[in-house]
């Protein structure tokens, strides 16, 4: 599966280290070329003899002790690299990349390297929920860098909480997940919207509804991994943003349609996955409504239909709709088609198990504007958005 990659394991100190054996060893297994450096802290943990064992290649360990035919060891791994794995990622290379400083083998040959870099953070729940690491991360996924979210459970320090490593399997998995992926999405820019809307009633109460963001924050996943370029608009929701995607944050209905029409004249493939809230108080209160004053009576108004809008829109593009329902999922779905003259529909039905807000799976029903096919998925949410995805842009060169 990884067949000739060259992957470049950065081993840094944390505990943790050891199960970068584990992990170097399953690469190894799928026919990956595995170069392994050390930090000094991380030969504290395991030694570089382990390794160099299990790869049949010299550890690299110091900038400056390395044999003479690797003088310039940094630049030829940093350009023979097919990826780049940091694991188990300190608070403290973390904050090395993030912050541009290159004082040993890991941080400049990362600097070095065009390749893309995959990140296991593992540290004491604290550090890892340090605003400096969440925004050295923020930062570092912006910038297109890849983070595999620690697990959570009992840690090396005693404590319980969110900072561990994950298992050596589920990190080749990932690892496998992002790099073999073909980039056949390279050429297209993709904006896709995701998670609830908040219309606000006074300035602690609002309207919302109980969309989670996760098929909206699956598809922008996909289009990044696939090489597009991809801006997600987002609601309040509670998941971290993919990586490599450029987030645009959003409160309301009118907020979120204020930045899709900002943006939409560049974009390919607009996938409107939010649950856009229909209407909003007439007028938010400047002052929290106080019960004293009786039961309140709120004037509902319209909200702009964003999908609608971008229909109007003429252009070379695709547009993805998705329709939710409680019952006539078909028929509504064919109606919303036309109406908002979108290319595409995903159509589900909010009282089928499994699928809807809050899972990680769905079962949709895809409809096409030449209305010749439906398309049935039941799968998980990630691959989903491949298959939307796809559609999206075989549709897109059929224009
Ligand atoms: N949508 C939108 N702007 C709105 C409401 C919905 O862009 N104000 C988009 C959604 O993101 C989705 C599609 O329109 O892609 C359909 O949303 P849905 O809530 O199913 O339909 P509505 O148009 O709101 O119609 P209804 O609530 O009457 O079913």
């Amino acid at each position: 599966m990884l067949r000739n990659k060259n992957i470049v394991l950065c081993v840094t100190g944390g505990i943790a280290a050891f199960k970068a054996v584990s992990v170097a060893s399953q690469l190894v297994k799928l026919g990956a070329n595995v170069d392994v450096i050390m930090t000094e802290n991380a030969q504290k943990f395991v030694t570089p003899l382990t390794f160099r064992s299990i790869t049949k290649t010299a550890v690299i360990t110091d900038m400056f002790e390395e044999p003479r035919d690797m003088e310039i060891a940094h630049i030829s791994l940093a350009q023979k690299a097919d990826a780049f794995l940091i694991c188990p990622a300190t608070a403290n290379i973390i904050g090395k990349i993030a912050s541009g400083i290159a004082d040993d083998m890991v941080s400049t040959t990362v600097m070095a390297t065009r390749a893309p870099v995959l990140i296991c953070p593992a540290m004491n729940t604290n550090m890892y929920e340090n605003p400096i690491v969440q925004g050295n991360i923020k930062k570092l996924k912006e910038l297109g860098y890849s983070f595999l979210q620690p697990d959570s459970g009992r840690l090396a320090c005693g404590t319980e909480g969110k900072g561990r490593l994950p298992e050596p399997d589920e990190i080749v998995a990932w690892v496998v997940g992002e790099i073999a992926r073909e980039k056949d999405l390279s050429e297209l820019k993709v904006l896709v919207t995701a998670g609830p809307t908040r219309e606000a009633i006074d300035p602690v109460r609002y309207i919302s509804n109980g969309s989670t963001g996760k098929m909206g924050y699956a598809v922008a996943n996909a289009a990044a991994l696939r090489g597009s370029k991809v801006t997600l608009v987002s609601g309040p929701v509670d998941i971290e943003p993919p990586s490599g995607v450029q987030v645009v944050n959003v409160t309301s209905a009118e907020d979120m349609y204020r930045a899709v029409m900002e943006l939409e004249s560049e974009y390919d493939i607009i996938v409107m996955s939010a649950a856009v809230g229909d209407f909003r108080p007439e007028a938010a209160a400047d002052n929290k409504i106080k019960k004293s004053a009786g039961t309140p009576e709120i004037r509902l108004v319209p909200n702009p239909d964003i999908l609608a809008e971008l229909g109007r829109r003429r252009r070379r593009r695709v547009l993805v709709g998705f329709c939710m329902e409680t019952r006539d999922l078909l028929e509504n779905a064919a109606k919303k088609l036309e109406s908002k003259n979108a290319d595409i529909i995903v159509a589900n039905d909010l009282n089928t198990p499994g699928a809807g807000f809050g899972t990680d799976t769905n079962v949709v029903t895809m409809l096409f504007r030449d209305g010749r096919e439906k398309l049935e998925l039941r799968d998980t949410k990630a691959a989903i958005a491949d298959v939307i995805l796809t559609k999206a842009a075989e549709t897109l060169s059929a224009k």
